[in-house]
């Protein structure tokens, strides 16, 4: 039993197999926050600490005992108004504009398996992997019932929450905060760990230490963002990838979040997580009910790796669904960066003839092939093949390229409008745009209203109309700018639209998902900015960056790493100079951090010479012999190349027979220094042999002293070492 609720002591606790969460219901019906950390037995409430402080205000219930205030008290889901003045996870106004969503406890639910969000993404299992608490909490005065769901895997150490939010009162009131996750952490010192960045450059971690203040990072894009990640953690100051203590939010949600750590004036920490405030403001009337989104928790007292390795397993085979889950994934040749929009019918065909004689699997046609859409500045809307620039049916297309022996994939936008568009000029009212105002754009184009049904109708059509046209295995969903101008013509409150705007975009995926069971999407939001677990539910892999640059590539996935498995990370070997950074890196090294992701190619195979071809055919015969390790094994990080002068990271089968360790040199110098690589995940005491070289290596040697890499020549060196157990004689 996962959960166990104690009558005589009103705790809920929830066991993992390392973790323990607990809560209590005290005697005014407050639900306190008691631990959540190591696994343990009995009642913690030991750890509740009463004072009569100043400035802490007492709850009527107290009378005349001041030692009792919500204002330290760590409490499980902070309304406002209760005497705690910390951040409050629900903010609610009734008719008149008064604020208070003070919460008390009112009755709970254990369930066998994990509850489902009615229209969001949400982590699945078994019933024989998982178990539901719900946790009822009501405001008499507004006839409020908030149910807190907590899902359990337990041999996941995963926790899930998400709450519902529901008019049982017969006046409406407004949602103007609705967080999913609230954590109260004993007073101490911590870190805070976020992921911020910038289009092409994502997910670049920074660790702070948490003072004496409110630190927040969210979303006000109407996306994820490439910004900053709806991931974070909390770790104590000396926490490593392998040893101390280390709590993480991941959100399932793909639009607006907001994630924030307060340390207060007695040194404990708040961390949250949920939906942006931004331009958010749901009305409720009696009987609406809002679900607040996913967020699944994890704790560590191993350090950050075993943190990643729990949310790892969760993503990959709890949250990323369908026949591509566990497939391994094509290697494919993406026209994007071979030609971008300068194609035709002729040159397609010969990508993909130059693709086949590479052994490549699959051609994708990026951008460009559709409507007048000749650059960026138009006709993202008219899903119409452009058969005089194809020459010929998009099906005739995809049938030669078919006969040639490679599958096809198509990138589509299907969220967005240009102006220049027949689609706009029957209905520009579909774009997201205040009536008394020119509209912001974002690479010149809007984006469609999906909260209306009429709009949903229509990119759903459209989808499946391309996707009918032949035989299409892959779907690239972009979506290129943010939702700059919030205002819906159908919406009875435009407080209502960036919310019913996900609901409208997970609608049209799940169809798609049902309809569509042999075609995998790969989710993209100019690279990387739409990078979260909600789209993972959708689409088991995310174009990781619209930078292709090995080198800074290296920094992105080791960001990336932290929460999202190497299945999803979506990741190309392309031409050098690179189109980013104008950095030249090995095509080996290339190759290297491409393999540690789904791997493809998106360059010019003509342009390349005859060794690079033959450098190619090679790289993807050693993609064969790696990509079930990679993206089954267990990843651990081996270096922080922002400390580190070189990166380095490993896929280690979950037995621990095989291993793959790859390392990149970022920078030669002269009579460069040793670097050896102290490898991880490798079984004590076995002996394991290079596949390639036959050389043997002693586990724990590898493990004390360190994989040696030899003297790089130029930049950007890179290694792979495939290992194989071999019993110890
Ligand atoms: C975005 C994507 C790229 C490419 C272009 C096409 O930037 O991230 O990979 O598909 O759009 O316009």
């Amino acid at each position: 039993m996962a959960i166990i609720y104690d009558r005589d002591a009103n705790t809920f606790t929830i066991h993992t197999a390392n973790t323990s969460y607990q809560m209590q219901v005290d005697k005014f019906g407050y639900l306190l926050h008691l631990y959540y950390g190591s696994r343990n037995s009995g009642n913690t409430n030991w750890s509740l600490l009463y004072a009569d402080r100043g400035f802490s205000a007492n709850p009527y219930e107290a009378g005349q005992d001041r030692t009792y205030s919500l204002d330290f008290l760590p409490q499980e889901f902070p309304g406002q108004g209760d005497g705690d003045f910390r951040s409050p996870a629900l903010i609610l106004r009734d008719e008149h504009g008064t604020f208070g969503s003070e919460m008390k406890y009112s009755g709970y639910e254990i369930r066998k398996g994990k509850y489902r969000l009615e229209g969001l993404p949400a982590v699945y299992a078994s019933d024989e992997e998982s178990e539901t608490l719900i946790i009822n909490l009501e405001n008499r005065r507004l006839g409020a019932r908030v149910s807190l769901y907590y899902g359990v895997l337990p041999e996941l150490d995963i926790i899930t929450r998400a709450a519902v939010l529901t008019n049982e009162g017969s006046r409406s009131f407004t949602v103007s905060r609705f967080r999913t996750a609230s954590l109260d952490m004993p007073a101490g010192r911590y870190d805070l760990h976020t992921f911020y960045g910038r289009h092409t450059m994502e997910r670049q971690h920074e660790r702070t230490s948490l003072g004496h203040c409110s630190v927040s990072v969210g979303s006000r894009r109407g996306m994820s963002s490439h910004q900053y990640n709806p991931f974070v953690m909390l770790s104590d100051p000396d926490t490593s990838e392998i040893s101390g203590r280390c709590w993480a939010m991941e959100f399932v949600y793909s639009g607006g979040f907001a994630a924030e750590a307060e340390r207060d004036q007695f040194d404990q920490v708040r961390m949250q997580m949920g939906l942006s405030e931004d331009r958010f403001s749901y009305p409720l009337e009696p009987g609406d009910s809002l679900t607040a989104p996913e967020v699944i928790l994890t704790y560590s007292s191993k350090g950050f790796e075993k943190m990643s390795h729990n949310l790892h397993k969760c993503i990959r085979s709890h949250v990323c669904r369908g026949k591509f889950r566990d497939a391994k994934r094509p290697v494919l040749l993406n026209s994007w960066e071979a030609s971008y929009f300068d194609f035709d019918g002729v040159s397609l065909l010969e990508l993909a003839k130059q693709a086949k004689e590479l052994d490549m699997e699959m051609l994708v046609v990026d951008d460009g092939w559709f409507g007048n859409r000749f650059d960026d500045n138009r006709a993202l809307g008219d899903w119409t093949p452009n058969e005089e620039k194809l020459g010929g049916s998009l099906g005739d297309l995809i049938s030669r390229v078919n006969n040639m022996g490679l599958s096809f994939g198509i990138w589509m936008e299907p969220e967005m409008i240009s102006e220049d568009s027949d689609l706009y000029r029957a209905h520009p009212e579909w774009a997201l745009a205040l009536p008394d105002k020119k509209p912001v754009r974002g690479r010149s184009q809007l984006v469609l209203d999906m909260s209306r049904k009429d709009v949903r109708e229509y990119v759903y059509n459209a989808v499946c109309g391309v996707l009918d046209c032949g035989n299409i295995e892959y779907l690239k969903w972009d979506y290129n700018s943010c939702i700059n101008d919030v205002y819906s013509h159908t919406a009875d409150d435009q407080g209502k639209v960036l919310y019913d705007y996900m609901i409208g975009l997970y609608d049209v995926l799940e169809r798609l998902n049902r309809r569509y069971p042999d075609v995998m999407i790969e989710g993209c939001c100019g690279g990387g900015g739409r990078f979260d677990a909600g789209m993972l539910y959708y689409t088991p892999q995310i174009w990781c960056s619209d930078n292709t640059d090995a080198v800074d590539r290296l920094y992105i996935h080791y960001g990336t790493s932290f929460a999202y498995p190497s299945s999803a990370v979506g990741a190309h070997v392309s031409a050098c100079p690179n189109h980013q950074t104008g950095r030249v890196t090995p095509l080996r090294t290339r190759g290297t951090v491409a393999m540690s992701g789904t791997f493809g190619y998106e360059l010019d195979p003509a342009k390349m010479s005859e060794e690079e071809k033959a450098e190619v055919r090679e790289q993807i015969r050693g993609f064969h012999a790696v990509n079930s390790l990679v993206r089954t094994g267990n990843y651990y990080r081996l270096s922080d190349p922002f400390r580190d002068d070189y990166a380095a990271w490993a896929h280690v089968a979950e037995d621990g027979s095989e291993a793959l360790i790859s390392a990149v040199i970022m920078q030669n110098h002269g009579n460069m220094h040793n670097i050896y690589v102290k490898v991880r995940g490798l079984i004590s005491g076995e002996v394991y042999r290079d596949m390639v070289t036959g050389r043997m290596y002693a586990a724990d040697a590898l493990m004390d002293a360190g994989m040696p890499l030899p003297q790089p020549h130029g930049d950007a060196a890179s290694y792979v070492f495939h290992l194989e157990q071999v019993h110890n004689a």
